[in-house]
């Protein structure tokens, strides 16, 4: 059995998931990824962390999301396995970046969530800052454009009380998705460095509306 060091294994894990990932939608391309693996590794300076994990755990978080699997979630964790079992990888390791991807995307609401661990803390946000900032700004009006859906609708209110399968099914302008969940992610951060790199990305979102709205009415700031 021939060892690799932590960092060839991170180096063939970003060449595995740049190849699995050729061809994947905006939201979640291998830039996403790159992103996601910067961000933690910024967060990771404050917290005390096996760093493999959470590189595993970044690089790997969205290997095979399950909205295009069919709504199979058993899909990213397998082919996660599969890979790491072929870099010789711990199974204490293996063990706990599966539970990184198993439950990275978890979404609060009346389910609790089953696992813990700083790791999962950092990546976890990581992934929450991607959808921050300037950078988040252009993946909603990426997603909003891909379901050719309108910027804004002033006579269309943000619904803050709708069920999972309602929001899935929300045709509501992008300007909308600010109010229904992006404004509320710097309230659900793990970390400290985490809570404080929301709440900059965050200021800019409010900037961003704030000239939005001017800009609709033709006023001039
Ligand atoms: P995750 O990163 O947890 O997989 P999603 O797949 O829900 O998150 O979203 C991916 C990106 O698409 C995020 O930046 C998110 O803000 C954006 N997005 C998701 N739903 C909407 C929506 N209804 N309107 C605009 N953007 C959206
Ligand atoms: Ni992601």
């Amino acid at each position: 059995m021939v060892a690799f060091s932590a960092e060839e294994i991170v180096d063939n894990t970003i060449a595995f998931v740049k190849k699995e990932l050729k061809g994947a939608e905006g939201g979640h391309d291998w830039f996403h990824i790159e992103r996601v693996y910067k961000n933690s590794l910024l967060i990771s300076k404050s917290e005390k962390v096996d760093k493999t994990v959470v590189a595993l755990g970044a690089l790997l978080h969205d290997i095979a999301d399950s909205k295009f699997h069919g709504g199979d979630e058993s899909v990213g964790p397998k082919k996660a396995r599969q890979f790491l079992a072929t870099q010789h990888v711990s199974e204490e390791i293996i063990t706990h970046v599966i539970k990184i991807i198993e439950n990275i995307s978890f979404k609060g609401g009346n389910k609790t969530q089953q696992f813990h661990s700083i790791e999962l803390a950092v990546v976890q946000d990581a992934d929450r800052l991607d959808a921050l900032g300037a950078v988040g700004v252009a993946r909603a009006f990426n997603y909003g454009g891909f379901k050719n859906r309108k910027l804004y609708d002033p006579e269309i209110a943000p619904n803050l009380n709708m069920t999972p399968s309602e929001y899935k099914a929300s045709n509501a302008p992008t300007i909308n998705h600010f109010y229904e969940k992006l404004l509320l992610l710097k309230d659900r951060m793990n970390t400290e460095s985490g809570k404080k790199i929301a709440a900059q990305r965050h200021a800019f979102m409010e900037k961003f509306l704030h000239q939005f709205y001017a800009e609709w009415e033709g006023k001039h700031m």
